[in-house]
């Protein structure tokens, strides 16, 4: 941790009379530590200075990060903005529902989120569409014998969401390369020259806005089916107060970075936490087995309840998001303390998900926790989605995909025999921001 702080900024400051954690780097302020090591940081910041702090997010400024349960609250209450989402990534979430408050993100949201719940999911038959293509990745992933998992899960994941938004097949590989490019407007320096990561990522962003652009006018041309798209169209054209096609377009490409990173990390989570403890791949295998073949309805999860427990537990351990920006519009009191009106708010999500205060021996990795409970999921029990009107909207799709994925994993390699097991340790080299991830490196064998 030492390593990832500046030695030589140990000044005690305050802010709006709040301590700032000292260590900041110039230009990059704490963003390190956030990256490398945000647990240490955030226990150190605690013990060191109490439940509330500034860091320092480098090119996105100060946020007052609070440790108090009531920031997890905040995110439901209505003199909070996501605006200050806008300002951290304006190239790629601008005209977006995430950066967006009140009327104008409630009208977005509304127009969508019929297709992502569990009976849009099952309608345009969602889980029918995602089981062959995970059964044929992990197929393959058993003929090679060893993967690195993260490129593999980041890889697959890409698939299933180009395949929801009807990308045909041949066209995946420019899609795949432009992608890539578009995610470099999150690290781009903001220099608009010939070959930089700005320029390049712009064009991959108008690439897939003109792309998608056509897809909305086949859909109303022809009544075609594309996926989830032609069901977010008629919606759009059905709102009372209709809203523009750019609008519609910015969310579609909303839904593709929302999809992807988050359930990429949790899947090569999934399958590390499975080679690590022999137990649970074999209440998995015996769960597959019972159940015979990949499930494709949200209704037919509840026989899934291994893979479920898996689903929620790896994501309590290893959130995918774990800070939430926000912007306090009135003067808010949270904890202890009354914070002015204005302040940019980190909401940590990480350190809620492994609090003692809300989970039992939080650092272990029990399924128990969620096997042995009689109670209904609570919102503070998938947290890790975020809470209040910007809940995430890929929820019910996340649940299905991965256990999709756990029952397709379980059966394809007991079919031979083999098992997911682990090359090389999984502690070094993970990441917690802007996404958190494994390690890029960690290989799986299949023996
Ligand atoms: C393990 C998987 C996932 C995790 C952990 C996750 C996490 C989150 C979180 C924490 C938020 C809240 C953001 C905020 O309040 O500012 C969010 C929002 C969102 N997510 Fe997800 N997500 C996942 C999968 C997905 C998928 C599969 C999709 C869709 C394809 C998706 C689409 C969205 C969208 C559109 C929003 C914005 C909602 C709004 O602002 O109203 N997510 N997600």
């Amino acid at each position: 941790m030492d390593m990832l702080l500046n030695p030589l900024d140990r000044r005690h400051r305050l802010r709006s009379d709040i301590p700032v954690v000292p260590g900041a780097f110039p230009l990059v302020g704490h963003l390190p530590a956030i990256v490398c090591d945000l647990p240490r940081l955030l226990q150190r910041a605690e013990r060191t200075l109490g439940s509330h702090f500034w860091l320092d997010f480098g090119p996105a400024g100060h946020l007052m990060t609070c440790l108090d349960p009531d920031a997890f609250a905040v995110l439901r209450h209505k003199d909070v903005s996501s605006s200050l989402i806008e300002g951290i990534a304006p190239e790629l979430f601008a005209g977006t529902l995430v950066v967006q408050d009140g009327g104008a993100h409630r009208k977005a949201r509304d127009a969508i989120k019929a297709a992502f719940l569990p009976k849009g999911l099952s309608q345009a038959g969602i889980g029918d569409l995602f089981a062959p293509i995970i059964l044929a990745r992990v197929q393959a992933w058993r003929d090679r014998g060893e993967v690195t998992i993260l490129r593999e899960t980041g890889d697959l994941t890409l698939k299933l969401i180009f395949s929801l938004m009807g990308i045909p097949a041949q066209d995946l590989p420019g899609w795949h390369r432009k992608y890539r490019q578009l995610l470099q407007l999150i690290v781009a320096p903001p220099i608009d020259l010939p070959g930089l990561p700005l320029r390049r990522g712009r064009a991959a962003r108008d690439w897939i806005d003109a792309q998608l652009r056509q897809f909305v006018r086949d859909a109303r041309a022809h009544g075609a089916r594309t996926g989830l798209i032609a069901d977010m169209v008629s919606a759009f054209d059905r709102a009372d107060d209709a809203l523009s096609d750019d609008v519609l377009i910015a969310n579609i490409r909303l839904l593709l970075l929302g999809g992807h990173d988050t359930t990429a990390s949790t899947m090569a989570w999934m399958v590390i936490e499975l080679a690590r403890q022999p137990m649970l791949w074999d209440a998995l295998v015996e769960e597959a087995q019972r159940v015979g073949a990949v499930p494709t309805r949200h209704a037919d999860l509840t026989r899934c309840p291994v893979a479920e427990a898996l689903f929620r537990e790896t994501l309590r351990v290893h959130p995918a998001t774990t800070v939430l920006p926000r912007r306090a519009l009135q003067e808010l009191q949270l904890g202890q303390r009354r914070i002015p009106a204005g302040t940019p708010l980190c909401i940590p999500l990480l350190h809620f998900s492994t609090s003692a205060l809300l989970h039992e021996a939080p650092d272990q990795f029990r399924l128990a926790r969620w096997l042995q409970r009689t109670e209904p999921i609570r919102p503070v029990d998938m947290l890790q989605f975020g809470t209040g009107p910007h809940v995430c909207m890929g929820y019910h799709l996340a649940w299905l995909e991965l256990v999709q994925f756990c029952i397709a994993l379980a059966l394809t390699m007991h079919e031979t025999g083999v098992r997911p097991r682990l090359l090389s340790g999984a502690e070094k080299g993970q990441s917690y921001f802007p996404t958190a991830h494994p390690s890029m490196t960690i290989r799986i064998s299949f023996s």
